[in-house]
């Protein structure tokens, strides 16, 4: 299948691209040369001929977002709105991928596919907004909710905990604030997967199990064999633009259903992602 990826250099679209070259032909899009918030960007898809679309482009700096808001909406609303008709007119699946901060964290439970999204801020309010989109424009879509990306590529949390951590002897991370790390290559691989399949609809999908941030830095850190301190703090000592969900863990439910295995845990995702 010839599959188009948007935000192909992005620390996730990246992967992806790898993870399809083998089976399929990647078509990749990205900044500076394609910006989703121009609408000539529908014509500039479409005259790709791509027969599917992953859609990993995003404003991704949660606090980013929040600081500027239009922005925020251009990219990741705007933007999902344009790569959606674009697949309208080709008649072509768009796979968008999406946020656990679409949901608020009051659950204290895993969240179902079908649970009520309630953002906290506006990089969640703006990839919900994709999500919508994409549901009023197309029959024929894949929506995947992810949570607490790490990988190769880009600025990710745990590269900046080590790198902290080997520079200062001593780090600082929230402890109350719990999530599923999930590893892009991991994440791109079941994409891959359902990308070509007709088994159409909302999933979430991340590594499996969950942790507090401080539990992913003192792990990784472990890991790693640094010798560093790594202190647990609350969120009211680490103050951000934006209000962070405290409970963002995602069922897999659908997933698991589907496709009959849960990814791996995050712990093991970890350590091949450090080794
Ligand atoms: N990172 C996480 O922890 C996390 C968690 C849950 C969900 N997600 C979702 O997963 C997806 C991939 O995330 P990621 O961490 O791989 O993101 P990333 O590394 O920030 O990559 C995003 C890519 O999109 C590009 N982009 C930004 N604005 C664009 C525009 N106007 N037109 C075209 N491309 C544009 C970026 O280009 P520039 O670098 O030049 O701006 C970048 O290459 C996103 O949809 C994100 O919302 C991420």
């Amino acid at each position: 299948m010839r599959i188009l990826v948007t935000g192909a250099r992005g620390m996730l679209g990246a992967e992806l691209c790898a993870a399809l070259a083998p089976t399929h032909e990647v078509v990749a899009f990205d900044l500076p040369e394609a910006d989703l918030t121009a609408p000539g960007s529908i014509d500039a898809i479409a005259a790709r001929r791509p027969e599917a679309l992953v859609h990993c482009a995003a404003m991704t700096d949660v606090d980013g977002c929040e600081r500027d808001p239009q922005a925020a909406y251009a990219v990741n609303a705007l933007g999902a709105r344009h790569a959606a008709l674009a697949c309208q007119r080709l008649g072509a699946p768009l796979l968008y991928v999406s946020t656990d901060f679409v949901f608020d964290g009051a659950k204290r439970e895993p969240y179902y596919e079908w649970d009520q999204p309630n953002p906290l801020g506006h990089y969640g309010r703006s990839k919900l907004a994709g999500e919508q989109a994409v549901r009023e424009l197309l029959a024929q879509f894949f929506i995947v909710r992810t949570s607490w990306l790490f990988g190769r590529r880009g600025r990710n949390f745990v590269d900046g905990i080590l790198a902290k951590a080997r520079a200062d002897g001593a780090v600082r991370v929230v402890n109350d604030q719990t999530g599923s790390p999930t590893r892009a290559a991991d994440l791109a691989a079941a994409l891959a997967r359902l990308i070509g399949t007709q088994y159409f609809g909302t999933y979430h999908v991340t590594n499996g199990g969950c942790c507090t941030w401080h539990e992913l830095a003192a792990e990784a850190v472990r890991l790693s064999g640094i010798r560093a301190e790594v202190a647990p703090i609350s969120s009211a000592d680490y103050p951000t633009p934006t209000r962070r969900p405290a409970y963002s863990v995602l069922a897999n439910f659908c997933w698991e259903r589907t496709f009959g295995a849960p990814l791996r845990p995050w712990r093991d995702a970890l350590k091949e992602h450090l080794s």
